[in-house]
């Protein structure tokens, strides 16, 4: 495939995705199919640089690859599989940890606030070369392209600083990534809490809505969504964030501007918006939480179709890794 390689990793540290991660990310992840060659990658070995129950882990591994899996990510168009299934990330993470300075390291600004919050005895070595585990993760597969949110710029920085450090001192070998900027991506709001992105670590359930809830409980949270005092369905962040919010849903899901929103709903009540919205909404998760409960149900096929992955993955990190040990003189 000539197709320009994009590379994105899953934190499987969840049992369900939410609608923020679906429409602000995995959309895109499978509008991305259409035009590159993605790697999508639960990254399982970056998990546990939080403490994990091994059994919560496996299963939440096995939750996160089904409902990307559901939700549209295509093995014959994608590269999907789990990080640990492909021992080269370590391998490369390795070589690349002994070209980042310590003092490189330590500036990255997500290590410093959570070592921060942690204090020094409780930070791990772990938890300060995840950057330069990430930089293997992306730079095994020859990837052009890495979509980044504000909090990964750093890290993605100091991925291309590590690329271009082991070509001038090896030989041209790596490929340098760029950052992907997503076409502007849908921003969802905590139905509770309107002006508090949503969030797996919110306090409350109440006004997350995830893909594996079933579909009474998904109109429930609708029904219950925090609005305003007014009548009128208008888009207005700053004055009515809770409106503004379901209209943005809306708009994401049907694919309908925020005019015609405000159009179909001129002089019609709050509690129309949400029954609507919640319908939609559940027209669209329904049939992926119900096809992840299938993989779930049936593990031989979802460890197959995980092979299948990891073979894929495998081809082309053994590959790089190769040439990178070639290189170093191995
Ligand atoms: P969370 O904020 O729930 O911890 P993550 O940080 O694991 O979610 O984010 C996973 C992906 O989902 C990222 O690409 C992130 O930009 C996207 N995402 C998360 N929350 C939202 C949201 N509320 N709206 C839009 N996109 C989101
Ligand atoms: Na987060």
């Amino acid at each position: 495939t000539t197709r320009p390689v994009v590379f994105s990793g899953m934190q499987p540290s969840s049992d369900s995705l939410h609608l923020g991660n679906y429409l602000g990310a995995l959309l895109n992840w499978v509008a991305l199919q259409d035009d590159y060659d993605p790697v999508y990658c639960v990254v399982d070995l970056h998990a546990i640089t939080v403490q994990q129950d091994p059994a919560a882990l496996r299963e939440n591994v096995r939750r996160t690859a089904a409902q990307y899996l559901a939700s549209g990510i295509d093995l014959d168009r994608s590269t999907l599989f789990v990080q640990s299934h492909v021992p080269e990330h370590t391998q490369l993470a390795w070589v690349l940890g002994t070209m980042t300075g310590f003092g490189e390291a330590g500036r990255m600004t997500q290590f410093k606030d959570k070592s921060a919050k942690q204090g020094s005895e409780n930070t791990t070595v772990g938890l300060f070369t995840y950057p330069v585990l990430m930089a293997a993760d992306i730079l095994l597969y020859g990837t052009e392209l890495v979509p980044v949110g504000d909090d990964q710029r750093q890290h993605l920085e100091l991925t291309r600083d590590l690329a271009g450090r082991f070509n001038s001192r090896y030989g041209e070998t790596l490929v340098v990534p760029e950052a992907l900027i997503p076409k502007e991506s849908a921003r969802i709001y905590d139905l509770q809490e309107p002006t508090a992105k949503m969030s797996k670590s919110a306090a409350s359930e109440a006004g997350l809505v995830k893909l594996m809830d079933d579909p009474a409980l998904t109109a429930k949270k609708f029904r219950s969504a925090v609005t305003d005092a007014e009548r009128e369905i208008r888009h207005d962040p700053a004055t009515k964030p809770g409106i503004s919010n379901l209209l943005d849903i809306y708009a994401a899901i049907s694919g309908l501007s925020i005019p015609a929103l405000e159009t179909q709903y001129a002089g019609r009540g709050y509690g129309d918006l949400k029954k609507d919205l919640a319908d939609v909404v559940v027209d669209r998760i329904a049939p992926i939480r119900a096809r992840t409960l299938e993989l779930l149900d049936d593990p031989a096929e979802l460890d197959r179709l995980l092979a299948i992955g990891a073979d894929k993955a495998s081809e082309r990190a053994e590959r790089m890794l190769r040439t990178v040990y070639d290189r170093v003189g191995f």
